[in-house]
């Protein structure tokens, strides 16, 4: 039966990863996936990261089986971190959240909870999105649609387009919202826009389903966590997938969480029963060490406050860079301004896909669809990415 079963296509993200790891140049350099690098183009392990290890290995625990939802003190902290502590959908029962295997493994986790109780609804994602979203909806068995999003005329976002098909899409729709650092774009919607989505998605009956997988990466953890307080105070029913890969540095360990808000305590404790039969028949129950040491890092204050600071300092050498490639460009007579105001780890650079392809015979990699990722920039490839993209427009 083997026998007729083609080739997959090559992941868009992952799969340049691949390409790179297999080039035997010295000298390449990955801006292909969202992944922070220090400026020495070292993967950072957080020293808060160290610490609360450091405390697991001096009391060390056998490593029994989690609850399906996963560790508790982990489930609390997110919730705390994604709604506040003093949030009212935590005071009255109302958010349930369970640790994912990461943030895809949320947005799984969410999409085919939402495939056994909306199985006719339709999945708008922004055009563009992250890549994974699509693919990932339409394995649950969802149609996928676009909404408007990014204007490439102004590098920012079509937000009259953006509106218009909110306020066209059917009642019961879920719409998969970015809640900072848009992927791919970098382009994020102002506070005041954020209120006429939130107003355009409740008045409609939409399912709004946040994605954020890069809190901290934008203005700050509570500045970029705010859509998030903002749609759990403006009541209906919400999905909010989160990630501390990027925020912790923890890409290998797979550690993120869905939270669903309920309209009732008593509703949250059904939609948790389903939560974790959805669970239980794709993994069972999550690992147990990148949860630990991120739940140790959120309820330790000395560890929270360098993990802030840490993070802080990704956030800040990611505008140096982004200021560097504008500066670097402009020196050469290209206009780039637009990437300064971009927000996160990605840019949009606006390189077609042949460009992309002629820096890569380079050994740079990018994304073909022209996101780099300006946290893989440092002091020391600059110039060489400077050059090649010079070299190519
Ligand atoms: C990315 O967009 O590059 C990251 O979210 C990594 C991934 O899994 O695609």
């Amino acid at each position: 039966m083997f026998s007729a079963i083609d080739m997959a296509p090559r992941d868009p993200i992952l799969g340049i990863t691949e390409a790179f790891n297999a080039d035997q140049n010295p000298a390449k350099i990955n801006l292909g996936v969202g992944v922070y690098y220090d400026d020495n183009g070292k993967v950072p392990l957080l020293s808060c990261v160290q610490k609360a290890e450091e405390i697991l290995i001096a009391a060390p625990a056998p490593r029994t089986y989690l609850p399906i939802e996963g560790l508790a003190a982990y489930d609390k902290a997110v919730q705390e971190l994604v709604f506040g502590a003093d949030s009212a959908v935590i005071q009255e029962k109302r958010a349930v959240t369970v640790q994912a295997i990461g943030g895809t493994g949320a947005l799984k986790i969410g999409a085919d909870f939402l495939k056994r109780f909306a199985p006719d609804a339709e999945v708008y994602i922004s055009d563009p999105s992250w890549e994974n979203h699509r693919a990932l909806f339409e394995s649950a068995g969802f149609k996928v649609n676009n909404y408007a999003y990014f204007d490439a005329a102004t590098h920012g976002v079509n937000f009259a387009g953006m509106l218009a098909d909110l306020k066209a899409m059917p009642r019961g729709s879920i719409v998969l919202l970015h809640a900072c650092c848009h992927n791919p774009t970098g382009a994020d919607l102002t506070s005041a826009q954020w209120t006429e989505v939130i107003a355009a998605v409740i008045a409609g009956g939409l399912v709004p389903f946040l994605d954020m997988a890069y809190q901290g990466f934008g203005a700050g953890i509570a500045e970029d966590g705010a859509v998030v307080r903002r749609f759990a105070e403006a009541g209906g029913p919400l999905l909010v997938s989160n990630s501390f890969s990027k925020s912790f540095s923890l890409y290998g360990e797979r550690v993120g969480a869905l939270s669903v808000v309920a309209a009732s305590g008593e509703e949250a404790a059904r939609l948790m029963s389903q939560l974790k039969r959805v669970v239980r028949t794709n993994y069972s129950n999550p690992p147990v060490h990148g949860g630990k040491v991120v739940a140790t890092v959120l309820t330790t204050p000395e560890l929270r406050q360098l993990w802030e600071d840490e993070l802080a300092g990704m956030r800040v050498r990611i505008k140096e860079m982004r200021e560097a490639f504008v500066t670097k460009l402009q020196a050469k007579g290209h206009d780039f301004a637009f990437v300064r105001d971009q927000i996160g780890m990605f840019s949009y650079s606006g390189l077609s896909k042949a460009q992309v392809e002629e820096l890569r015979a380079q050994s740079i990699y990018a994304v073909d669809t022209g996101r780099i990722c300006v946290a893989a920039l440092n002091s020391r490839n600059i110039d060489i990415v400077i050059d090649a993209i010079a070299k190519v427009l």
